[in-house]
Protein backbone atom coordinates (compact mmCIF):
# COMPACT_ATOMS: atom_id res chain seq x y z
CA UNK A 1 0.00 0.00 0.00
CA UNK A 2 1.64 3.42 -0.71
CA UNK A 3 2.16 5.74 1.39
CA UNK A 4 -0.94 8.44 2.01
CA UNK A 5 1.62 11.32 2.38
CA UNK A 6 3.02 10.82 -0.71
CA UNK A 7 -0.55 9.69 -2.95
CA UNK A 8 -1.78 13.25 -1.43
CA UNK A 9 1.01 15.02 -2.23
CA UNK A 10 1.00 13.73 -5.74
CA UNK A 11 -2.78 12.79 -6.17
CA UNK A 12 -2.97 10.72 -9.22
CA UNK A 13 -4.92 11.80 -12.18
CA UNK A 14 -8.03 9.74 -12.24
CA UNK A 15 -10.25 8.99 -16.12
CA UNK A 16 -13.50 8.02 -16.72
CA UNK A 17 -16.00 7.87 -19.99
CA UNK A 18 -16.89 11.28 -19.17
CA UNK A 19 -14.99 12.72 -16.60
CA UNK A 20 -11.23 14.14 -15.63
CA UNK A 21 -10.00 14.04 -11.88
CA UNK A 22 -7.28 16.24 -11.46
CA UNK A 23 -5.58 18.08 -8.03
CA UNK A 24 -7.36 21.37 -7.41
CA UNK A 25 -5.57 24.57 -8.57
CA UNK A 26 -5.75 28.05 -7.71
CA UNK A 27 -7.20 28.76 -11.16
CA UNK A 28 -10.47 26.79 -10.06
CA UNK A 29 -11.14 29.70 -7.65
CA UNK A 30 -14.29 30.75 -9.81
CA UNK A 31 -15.48 27.38 -10.44
CA UNK A 32 -15.40 26.57 -6.91
CA UNK A 33 -17.06 29.54 -5.44
CA UNK A 34 -19.57 29.05 -8.03
CA UNK A 35 -20.65 25.21 -6.23
CA UNK A 36 -19.19 26.09 -3.24
CA UNK A 37 -21.69 29.48 -2.36
CA UNK A 38 -24.69 27.75 -3.74
CA UNK A 39 -26.78 26.56 -0.25
CA UNK A 40 -28.77 24.34 -2.30
CA UNK A 41 -25.30 22.19 -3.43
CA UNK A 42 -24.34 22.45 0.17
CA UNK A 43 -27.81 22.01 1.95
CA UNK A 44 -26.89 18.76 3.68
CA UNK A 45 -22.79 19.03 4.03
CA UNK A 46 -20.94 19.65 7.13
CA UNK A 47 -19.86 22.62 5.90
CA UNK A 48 -21.76 26.15 5.05
CA UNK A 49 -22.57 28.30 1.03
CA UNK A 50 -19.24 29.89 1.25
CA UNK A 51 -20.03 33.78 2.00
CA UNK A 52 -17.72 35.23 -0.13
CA UNK A 53 -14.74 34.33 -3.23
CA UNK A 54 -12.28 35.43 -0.53
CA UNK A 55 -13.67 33.08 1.78
CA UNK A 56 -13.30 30.79 -0.49
CA UNK A 57 -10.12 31.66 -1.59
CA UNK A 58 -8.77 31.12 1.58
CA UNK A 59 -10.37 27.60 1.34
CA UNK A 60 -8.58 26.71 -1.76
CA UNK A 61 -5.28 27.95 -0.20
CA UNK A 62 -6.00 26.12 2.44
CA UNK A 63 -6.02 23.13 0.76
CA UNK A 64 -3.18 23.34 -1.69
CA UNK A 65 -0.85 23.89 1.36
CA UNK A 66 -2.51 21.05 2.86
CA UNK A 67 -1.69 18.68 -0.28
CA UNK A 68 1.74 20.01 -0.52
CA UNK A 69 2.00 18.95 3.41
CA UNK A 70 0.49 15.56 2.49
CA UNK A 71 -1.81 15.35 4.38
CA UNK A 72 -5.00 16.29 3.03
CA UNK A 73 -6.11 16.53 -0.77
CA UNK A 74 -8.77 16.71 -3.06
CA UNK A 75 -9.38 16.24 -6.70
CA UNK A 76 -11.13 18.45 -9.06
CA UNK A 77 -14.02 16.97 -11.26
CA UNK A 78 -13.85 17.97 -15.17
CA UNK A 79 -15.50 17.24 -17.89
CA UNK A 80 -13.01 15.57 -19.89
CA UNK A 81 -11.24 17.97 -23.17
CA UNK A 82 -13.15 20.66 -21.95
CA UNK A 83 -11.30 20.51 -18.55
CA UNK A 84 -14.26 22.66 -17.12
CA UNK A 85 -14.52 22.16 -12.97
CA UNK A 86 -17.67 20.82 -12.09
CA UNK A 87 -16.95 19.87 -8.71
CA UNK A 88 -14.64 18.27 -6.47
CA UNK A 89 -14.05 14.78 -5.27
CA UNK A 90 -12.56 13.85 -1.87
CA UNK A 91 -10.96 10.58 0.07
CA UNK A 92 -10.44 11.67 3.32
CA UNK A 93 -9.15 9.98 7.01
CA UNK A 94 -7.05 7.40 5.35
CA UNK A 95 -6.79 4.45 8.07
CA UNK A 96 -4.01 2.36 6.60
CA UNK A 97 -3.74 -0.24 9.68
CA UNK A 98 -7.56 -0.51 8.83
CA UNK A 99 -7.63 -0.35 5.05
CA UNK A 100 -10.54 2.16 5.08
CA UNK A 101 -10.99 5.70 4.48
CA UNK A 102 -14.06 7.88 3.48
CA UNK A 103 -15.57 9.73 0.11
CA UNK A 104 -16.95 12.93 -0.71
CA UNK A 105 -18.13 14.23 -3.71
CA UNK A 106 -19.89 17.43 -4.62
CA UNK A 107 -21.43 18.82 -7.74
CA UNK A 108 -22.51 22.16 -9.23
CA UNK A 109 -25.85 22.24 -9.34
CA UNK A 110 -26.68 22.22 -13.07
CA UNK A 111 -24.35 19.45 -13.47
CA UNK A 112 -26.75 16.99 -11.19
CA UNK A 113 -28.99 14.68 -12.65
CA UNK A 114 -26.68 13.40 -15.47
CA UNK A 115 -24.80 10.37 -13.72
CA UNK A 116 -22.17 12.35 -12.82
CA UNK A 117 -22.33 11.60 -9.57
CA UNK A 118 -21.97 7.76 -9.43
CA UNK A 119 -19.32 8.41 -12.45
CA UNK A 120 -17.25 10.08 -9.62
CA UNK A 121 -17.68 8.03 -6.93
CA UNK A 122 -17.03 4.75 -8.91
CA UNK A 123 -13.53 6.44 -9.95
CA UNK A 124 -12.69 7.39 -6.56
CA UNK A 125 -13.28 3.84 -5.30
CA UNK A 126 -11.48 2.60 -8.15
CA UNK A 127 -8.86 4.87 -7.08
CA UNK A 128 -8.92 3.54 -3.20
CA UNK A 129 -9.17 0.23 -3.99
CA UNK A 130 -6.69 -0.96 -7.16
CA UNK A 131 -3.87 2.49 -6.14
CA UNK A 132 -4.20 2.69 -2.74
CA UNK A 133 -4.60 -0.90 -1.56
CA UNK A 134 -7.12 -0.01 0.64
CA UNK A 135 -10.68 -2.51 1.21
CA UNK A 136 -13.09 -0.39 2.64
CA UNK A 137 -14.66 3.01 1.83
CA UNK A 138 -17.53 4.66 3.27
CA UNK A 139 -19.38 7.98 2.48
CA UNK A 140 -21.49 9.53 5.12
CA UNK A 141 -24.89 10.99 4.18
CA UNK A 142 -27.59 13.11 6.12
CA UNK A 143 -31.14 10.87 5.68
CA UNK A 144 -32.70 13.52 4.04
CA UNK A 145 -30.12 13.68 1.06
CA UNK A 146 -32.04 11.48 -1.22
CA UNK A 147 -29.40 12.31 -4.27
CA UNK A 148 -26.67 11.74 -2.10
CA UNK A 149 -28.17 8.05 -0.97
CA UNK A 150 -29.25 7.35 -4.52
CA UNK A 151 -25.57 7.97 -5.90
CA UNK A 152 -24.09 5.51 -3.47
CA UNK A 153 -25.91 3.14 -4.00
CA UNK A 154 -25.49 3.25 -7.60
CA UNK A 155 -21.90 2.98 -7.19
CA UNK A 156 -22.58 -0.58 -5.42
CA UNK A 157 -22.60 0.96 -1.36
CA UNK A 158 -24.57 -0.31 1.14
CA UNK A 159 -26.53 1.50 3.90
CA UNK A 160 -25.17 -0.47 7.09
CA UNK A 161 -27.78 0.48 9.11
CA UNK A 162 -26.16 -0.61 12.53
CA UNK A 163 -24.47 2.94 12.08
CA UNK A 164 -27.42 5.71 11.79
CA UNK A 165 -26.72 8.12 14.22
CA UNK A 166 -27.87 11.49 14.79
CA UNK A 167 -25.49 14.28 14.78
CA UNK A 168 -25.85 17.58 15.48
CA UNK A 169 -25.29 19.76 12.18
CA UNK A 170 -26.27 22.88 11.36
CA UNK A 171 -28.08 23.52 14.45
CA UNK A 172 -29.84 20.55 14.47
CA UNK A 173 -29.53 17.15 15.22
CA UNK A 174 -29.59 15.26 11.50
CA UNK A 175 -29.61 11.31 11.52
CA UNK A 176 -26.26 10.88 9.43
CA UNK A 177 -26.49 7.57 7.44
CA UNK A 178 -23.35 5.78 6.47
CA UNK A 179 -22.71 3.66 2.92
CA UNK A 180 -19.63 1.71 2.59
CA UNK A 181 -18.23 -0.64 -0.01
CA UNK A 182 -15.78 -3.00 0.72
CA UNK A 183 -13.22 -4.46 -2.33
CA UNK A 184 -14.26 -7.44 -4.16
CA UNK A 185 -11.25 -9.44 -3.34
CA UNK A 186 -12.40 -11.93 -6.66
CA UNK A 187 -12.07 -9.09 -9.24
CA UNK A 188 -9.12 -7.45 -7.70
CA UNK A 189 -7.24 -11.22 -7.20
CA UNK A 190 -8.17 -11.46 -11.04
CA UNK A 191 -6.33 -8.24 -12.03
CA UNK A 192 -3.21 -9.21 -10.35
CA UNK A 193 -1.32 -11.68 -12.41
CA UNK A 194 -0.45 -15.08 -10.36
CA UNK A 195 2.93 -15.41 -10.08
CA UNK A 196 3.92 -19.02 -12.39
CA UNK A 197 4.84 -21.69 -9.82
CA UNK A 198 8.49 -22.47 -10.10
CA UNK A 199 8.94 -26.56 -11.53
CA UNK A 200 11.83 -28.08 -10.28
CA UNK A 201 13.34 -30.18 -12.93
CA UNK A 202 15.27 -33.74 -12.55
C1 LIG B 1 -25.10 13.92 -4.46
C2 LIG B 1 -24.65 14.33 -5.86
C3 LIG B 1 -23.13 14.23 -5.97
C4 LIG B 1 -25.31 13.34 -6.85
O1 LIG B 1 -24.87 13.66 -8.16
P1 LIG B 1 -25.73 13.26 -9.45
O2 LIG B 1 -24.79 13.29 -10.59
O3 LIG B 1 -26.91 14.16 -9.53
O4 LIG B 1 -26.21 11.79 -9.07
P2 LIG B 1 -26.23 10.45 -9.91
O5 LIG B 1 -24.91 10.10 -10.49
O6 LIG B 1 -26.80 9.42 -9.01
O7 LIG B 1 -27.20 10.72 -11.10
C5 LIG B 1 -28.53 11.05 -10.88
C6 LIG B 1 -29.36 10.92 -12.12
O8 LIG B 1 -28.62 10.85 -13.32
C7 LIG B 1 -29.12 9.78 -14.13
N1 LIG B 1 -28.01 9.17 -14.86
C8 LIG B 1 -27.21 8.17 -14.46
N2 LIG B 1 -26.28 7.90 -15.39
C9 LIG B 1 -26.48 8.77 -16.41
C10 LIG B 1 -25.84 9.00 -17.66
N3 LIG B 1 -24.78 8.28 -18.04
N4 LIG B 1 -26.30 9.99 -18.42
C11 LIG B 1 -27.38 10.72 -18.04
N5 LIG B 1 -28.02 10.55 -16.87
C12 LIG B 1 -27.59 9.59 -16.06
C13 LIG B 1 -29.70 8.80 -13.14
O9 LIG B 1 -30.70 8.02 -13.73
C14 LIG B 1 -30.23 9.71 -12.07
O10 LIG B 1 -31.52 10.15 -12.39
P3 LIG B 1 -32.68 10.15 -11.33
O11 LIG B 1 -32.30 11.15 -10.28
O12 LIG B 1 -33.85 10.58 -12.12
O13 LIG B 1 -32.77 8.78 -10.77
C15 LIG B 1 -25.13 15.77 -6.21
O14 LIG B 1 -26.52 15.82 -6.03
C16 LIG B 1 -24.47 16.84 -5.33
O15 LIG B 1 -23.39 17.31 -5.62
N6 LIG B 1 -25.17 17.25 -4.24
C17 LIG B 1 -24.63 18.27 -3.32
C18 LIG B 1 -23.46 17.74 -2.49
C19 LIG B 1 -23.84 16.46 -1.78
O16 LIG B 1 -24.90 16.37 -1.16
N7 LIG B 1 -22.94 15.47 -1.83
C20 LIG B 1 -23.17 14.14 -1.30
C21 LIG B 1 -22.94 14.07 0.13
S1 LIG B 1 -23.37 12.44 0.74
Amino acid sequence: MIDVATFYRSLPVLETQRLLFRPLTLDDLPCVYAYASDPEVTRYLRWPAHPSLYHTERFLRQSLDLAARGMDASWGIAIRKQDKLIGAAHLMDIIRSRRQAEVGVVLARRFWGQGYGTESLEAVLGCAFNQLGLERVQGVCCAQNIAGQASMARAGMIEDQACRQGVWQKGAIREMLVYTRTIDKRKADSQTPTPRPSIKKG
